[in-house]
C-alpha cells in the first residue's frame, strides 16, 4: 500500500444522459461560429444520429464543414486530409461525432489545424504542439475513455507503427455523452469495448504505486462492467445498461484510474496495437487474448498483485484462478481470448518480429526475444 506523488488534471467538461445534445449546438457555439465536423464511416448517418447533431448546429446557427470516413483503427493520412481541410476552411473548432477512432483523429487534427505541425510529428512525440483548437465531441460507442482523457492512438502504415500521443492540450473542452446514442452498437463492438475499458483499469492497477483507495475504486469500475454486460450482451438496445457501461467507460481512464500512481503498465495495449497494425484487428478483441497471456508472462514477477486482483474480482484463491477467471469472462462476452479464434495462428513469428521491433514493453519492465515469443506463445 503506497500512495505515490501525483498531479491531477482535468478540464474537460462532461454532459451525460439522455437529450443532453440539446445543448450542444450552444455549447459550440461558444467556441466557434464555423467549425470541421468529423465522423467515420457509416454508423451515425445510419442511426439518426448525425442527422440530431446537425440539426442542432443549425438551431445554434453554426456553420460546418465536414470530413467523414474514418476507419477504425484510423490511419495518419485521414488525419492529414482533414486538417488540410481545416485550415483551408479557416474553421475555429472541431467537434467529433463518433467512437475512439473518430475522437482521437480530431485531437491530432485539432492540434494540427491550431500549429501547423505535420500530424504524424505529433503522434510520434518528435513536435509538441502548445495549444489546440477546442475539440467538443459527442461520443457514440463506450470503451476507450478517450472523451475525457489527452491520449489519442492512431496508425502508420508507412512506417508500421501505431502509436499513443498524450498532451494535455489534447484534453476536449467539452464531451456529450448520451447512452441512447450507444444503443445501436453491434454485440461484438459492445464486449470490445467492455474489454477495453477493463483493460484500462487493469493497466493502471498494475502500475507503479497501490493506493488502497484507487485499488478498490479500479476494482469496483471492473466488477460493475463484469456484472452489467452480460445483461447488455441480452439487451442491446436497454438504455439503463448502455449508461453503467458508458459511464464506467469514461471512469476507467480519465485519470482518476491513476491517481497515487507514477502511471500505468500498458503493455498489453503495446501488444494489442501491434496486432491492430498488422492485422486490422479490432482494439479490444486484441487485449482479450493478450491480457491473460501478459499475466502468465509476469506472474513470477508481480504474483501478489495477480492474486489481489483475482481475489477482488473473482474470490480466486490462487494466481493460475485468477488469469483463468479473468480469460473465461473474456470468453463468456464473446471477444477472443486465443489468436487462433481469429484466424492468426500461423502469424506468431510475424507478431514476435513485430513486438520485437517496435520494443513493446511494461512500465519498468522491458522484455527480451525469448519474453516475446513465450507471450505470443501464450496467446495461443
Ligand atoms: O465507422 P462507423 O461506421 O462509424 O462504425 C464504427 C466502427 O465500425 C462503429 N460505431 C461507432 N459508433 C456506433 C457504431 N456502430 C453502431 N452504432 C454506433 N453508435 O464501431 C466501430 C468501431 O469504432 P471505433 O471508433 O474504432 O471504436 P472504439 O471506440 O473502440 O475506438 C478504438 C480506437 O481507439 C483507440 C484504439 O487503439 C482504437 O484505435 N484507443 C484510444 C484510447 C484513448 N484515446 O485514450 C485508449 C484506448 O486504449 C485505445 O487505444
Ligand atoms: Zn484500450
Amino acid at each position: 500500500m503506497e500512495i505515490k506523488t501525483f498531479t491531477a488534471y482535468n478540464p474537460t467538461r462532461l454532459h451525460f444522459g439522455k437529450g443532453v445534445v440539446e445543448t450542444f449546438g450552444e455549447t459550440v457555439k461558444n467556441y466557434s461560429n464555423k467549425v470541421l465536423l468529423v465522423y467515420g464511416r457509416e454508423s451515425v448517418k445510419k442511426y439518426g444520429i448525425y442527422a440530431e447533431v446537425a440539426n442542432e448546429l443549425t438551431k445554434a446557427g453554426v456553420e460546418w464543414v465536414e470530413y467523414g470516413g474514418i476507419k477504425p483503427n484510423p490511419v495518419i493520412e485521414d488525419v492529414r486530409k482533414a486538417a488540410a481541410f481545416g485550415m483551408e476552411s479557416k474553421v475555429g473548432a472541431v467537434v467529433a461525432l463518433g467512437g475512439g477512432s473518430v475522437i482521437d483523429s480530431s485531437k491530432i487534427i485539432a492540434a494540427a489545424i491550431a500549429t501547423g505541425i505535420e500530424p504524424w510529428d505529433i503522434v510520434s512525440w518528435k513536435n509538441h504542439p502548445a495549444g489546440s483548437l477546442p475539440l467538443i465531441c459527442v461520443l457514440t460507442l463506450a470503451a476507450t475513455g478517450t472523451e475525457m482523457n489527452a491520449a489519442a492512438v492512431v496508425q502508420n502504415p508507412k512506417t508500421k507503427e501505431k502509436l499513443g500521443y498524450v498532451n494535455p492540450v489534447l484534453f476536449p473542452r467539452e464531451s456529450f455523452l448520451d447512452p441512447q446514442y450507444t444503443t445501436t452498437v453491434s454485440a461484438d463492438y459492445t464486449a470490445y469495448g467492455v474489454v477495453d475499458l477493463i483493460a484500462h483499469a487493469l493497466e493502471a492497477f498494475f502500475g507503479e504505486g497501490e493506493p488502497s483507495v484507487i485499488d478498490k475504486i479500479t476494482l469496483s469500475i471492473i466488477k460493475d462492467a463484469m456484472e452489467q454486460a452480460p445483461k447488455l450482451l441480452a439487451d442491446l438496445t436497454n438504455y439503463k445498461l448502455r449508461a453503467a457501461i458508458m459511464l464506467d467507460a469514461t471512469l476507467a481512464l480519465n485519470g482518476l484510474t491513476s491517481y497515487g500512481k507514477t502511471g500505468g503498465d500498458w503493455g498489453v495495449h503495446g501488444i494489442g496495437h501491434e496486432i491492430s497494425l498488422l492485422f486490422d484487428t479490432p482494439h479490444g478483441a486484441t487485449l482479450s487474448i493478450a491480457y491473460p497471456a501478459w499475466l502468465e508472462l509476469q506472474k513470477d514477477r508481480i504474483p501478489e498483485r495477480i492474486l489481489t486482483m483475482g481475489k477482488g474480482l473473482f474470490n480466486a484463491k490462487t494466481v493460475e484462478e485468477s488469469i483463468l477467471k479473468l480469460k473465461e469472462f473474456f470468453r463468456s462476452v464473446k471477444s477472443p481470448v486465443t489468436l487462433t479464434e481469429i484466424g492468426l495462428e500461423d502469424k506468431a513469428p510475424q507478431i514476435v518480429e513485430q513486438l520485437l521491433r517496435n520494443k513493446v514493453s511494461g512500465m519498468h519492465h522491458s522484455l527480451s526475444a525469448a519474453d516475446y515469443k513465450k507471450v505470443v506463445e501464450y496467446m495461443g
